[in-house]
């Protein structure tokens, strides 16, 4: 009887609880907070940095915003204030703290270089959004450095949530570099930890105790011992190396406040800092490439609306066509290569795949398919499948069209690629090299898998490029004219086989007699970019692997029943796609200054 009255008032109270909230009064406001925008030569990640901003899921009354900006060569000062012009009177507060007049400091080597005194200055900097946080009596100030974009709305709000003194998102990046670190030596430097890459991959999950964050954190004005927390000038007693982020750590250290990162969740990501000697202009590849990683792994940057963003130009590169052979049953695929290839500046045109689902074994007939006679997918011991007839199909329409319209040189995607860091910049250097070289070449590979593990042969004059050996995907490729006439001249579709089969055998690079017998003469010229260029963006045993060739249904099936090959997966990830090994990043987290 209690029980019952017990569940019975429990059940009132929360149906209470419900009209309240609906009446919007039983949630006491959220803590407000000061967000701190700190921008020098940012105009490469602002409007992304803004456009996360103003998605935050959190009310922007309860936000005030601090905004600093010195020492620019670019257009930073006038974004931030067209960005503050739209939406800053939806804030509860806006404090732009007014530009100092030197546009550089004495011994700087470039706009990327930290001096002693650019250390000192950002240090009083942020000094000065703490104590102005303090003075306006916020509950919380956020400091999120403008290459940091909180893709995730909830981010805030989940960081309140966690009642932590200070507490950091862990953000995603494109090397092995994050915002925290896991060991510090006594004299304030980084130490390797056994724990760094498990909670950097997300292996280990959760809210963890760390010497050090930086880039984005959110600290508590009301947590014990933070009052005592500061920027600058250092403790009495400091040591450590002069910058901002360990001085923080050493002020956090010294008044026993807990320090945290949180992994449990996609917060956002952060740009890779460039050396000191790089330009805005490599800072600002780097960003693209971080936004193509958004792109493919999510939640994508979205830009603000509010801030004008200098013209793109997109062009084919030197190329007579771009080609993106995407299925139009798979719309996300599609638009995410769409909008990766204008973030670089390329213009592609979008040729509909040849969907396997559609064939049936007349269609097939009346095309004049017919399969390599003997042939079997080299895993499962299985027949083609649809999905293969289909993708064969689309790129040979591909070498059609370059023949029937005498293109000279295509670049040809499939609808899958994960770009490499500067892919433009390098494709551009890589096709000046081999036209200076005057290599008479057929098909270069970008991303493909490299079958063999063996050293390929090098071609003299060109440190960028490999004669192909054995290899597996049509992921991105160049052609030329003459390598599209070779490959139709060959009429692969009487003896068809995966088109990644047929490639290696046109080069004569199959290990297998009885298939390459059925073609002469295999004459192609075909390379590849060493390092690549493009990977996959998934690969099989992923959770977000999905092929449509691996499944599917075999070519001759007219019963419409979908087979998933479990046996096969030639997209498993190979050893010679070790992307790490090729980006030429160090192997381990550092502090901002060796990077
Ligand atoms: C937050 O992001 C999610 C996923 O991107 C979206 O569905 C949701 O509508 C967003 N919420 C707000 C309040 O913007
Ligand atoms: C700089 O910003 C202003 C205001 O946002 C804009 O009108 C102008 O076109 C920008 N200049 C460049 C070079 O992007
Ligand atoms: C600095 O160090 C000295 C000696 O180690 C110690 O006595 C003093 O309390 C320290 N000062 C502060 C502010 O912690
Ligand atoms: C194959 O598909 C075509 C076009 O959809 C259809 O007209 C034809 O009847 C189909 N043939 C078989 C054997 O299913």
């Amino acid at each position: 009887m209690g029980v019952m009255l017990a569940a019975r008032l429990l059940g009132l109270l929360l149906l209470l609880g419900l009209r309240l909230q609906a009446a919007g009064i039983a949630e006491p406001p959220l803590p407000t907070v000061v967000l701190a925008i700190l921008a020098r030569n940012a105009e490469h990640s602002l409007p992304h940095y803004l456009g996360a901003l103003e998605r935050l899921d959190y009310p922007r009354a309860r936000v005030a915003l601090w905004c600093a900006t010195d020492h620019n060569m670019d257009n930073t000062t006038e974004m931030l204030q067209e960005w503050l012009a739209a939406v800053g009177s939806d804030y509860a507060a806006v404090f732009w703290r007014p530009e100092g007049e030197s546009r550089s400091y004495p011994s700087e080597e470039g706009p990327k270089h930290w001096t002693k005194e650019r250390h000192q200055f950002l240090m009083e900097l942020k000094q000065e959004a703490l104590t102005f946080a303090r003075n306006w009596g916020a509950d919380y100030v956020l400091f999120a450095d403008t290459d940091n974009i909180l893709t995730n709305n909830q981010t805030l709000r989940l960081l309140v949530e966690k009642g932590l003194p200070v507490v950091a998102p862990m953000l995603d990046s494109q090397t092995y570099y994050s915002n925290f670190w896991c060991g510090i030596t006594p004299q304030g430097y980084y130490r390797r930890t056994a724990e760094y890459f498990p909670t950097k991959n997300r292996q280990r999950r959760g809210c963890f105790r760390v010497p050090m964050v930086h880039s984005t954190f959110l600290l508590s004005l009301r947590a014990e011992g933070t009052s005592q927390l500061a920027f600058h000038p250092p403790h009495p007693n400091y040591t450590w190396p002069f910058d901002d982020i360990i001085v923080f750590a050493y002020a956090c250290q010294a008044a026993g406040v807990s320090v945290h990162v949180c992994n449990e969740q996609r917060y956002g990501y952060m740009n890779v800092g460039v050396k000191s000697h790089q330009t805005l202009e490599d800072e600002k590849v780097n960003f693209i490439h971080l936004i193509l990683e958004a792109l493919v792994d999510g939640p994508p940057m979205q830009a603000s609306a509010h801030v004008s963003r200098p013209p793109k130009r997109p062009s084919k590169m030197g190329f007579d066509e771009v080609f993106v052979i995407s299925l139009a049953r798979r719309p996300n695929r599609r638009e995410r290569m769409l909008s990766s290839l204008w973030e670089m500046e390329i213009s592609g045109r979008v040729v509909d795949a040849v969907d396997g689902r559609m064939l049936n074994s007349s269609i097939l007939r009346s095309l004049g398919v017919d399969l390599l006679p003997g042939y079997e997918d080299p895993y499962s011991g299985r027949t083609l499948t649809k999905g293969e007839v289909g993708c064969f199909l689309s790129h040979y329409s591909i070498w059609e069209e370059v023949v029937a319209r005498g293109l000279a040189r295509v670049l040809v995607f499939e609808d899958d690629v994960r770009f490499q860091s500067n892919f433009r910049g390098r494709l551009k250097q890589l096709m000046e090299e081999v036209e200076a070289q005057k290599l008479p070449w057929d098909l270069i590979y970008l991303g493909r898998k490299q079958v063999n593990p063996e050293e390929e042969v090098a071609v003299e004059g060109l440190p960028g490029l490999v004669v192909a050996g054995y290899s597996y995907w049509t992921l991105a490729y160049t052609l030329s004219l003459a390598g599209a006439r070779k490959l139709l001249a060959s009429q692969p579709l009487h003896r068809m086989l995966p088109v990644d089969e047929f490639l290696p055998i046109m080069f004569d690079q199959h290990p297998n007699e009885q298939y390459k017998a059925h073609f002469w003469p295999r004459d192609l010229q075909a390379f590849s970019a060493q390092p690549l260029l493009a990977a996959p963006t998934h690969y099989a045993g992923d959770a977000e692997w999905l092929s449509d060739t691996e499944t599917s249904s075999p070519w001759d099936d007219d019963s419409g029943r979908l087979i998933s090959w479990t046996g096969s997966q030639k997209t498993l990830r190979g050893p010679v796609l070790d992307l790490a090994g090729s980006s030429g990043h160090s192997l381990h987290p550092q502090p901002r200054d060796e990077l």
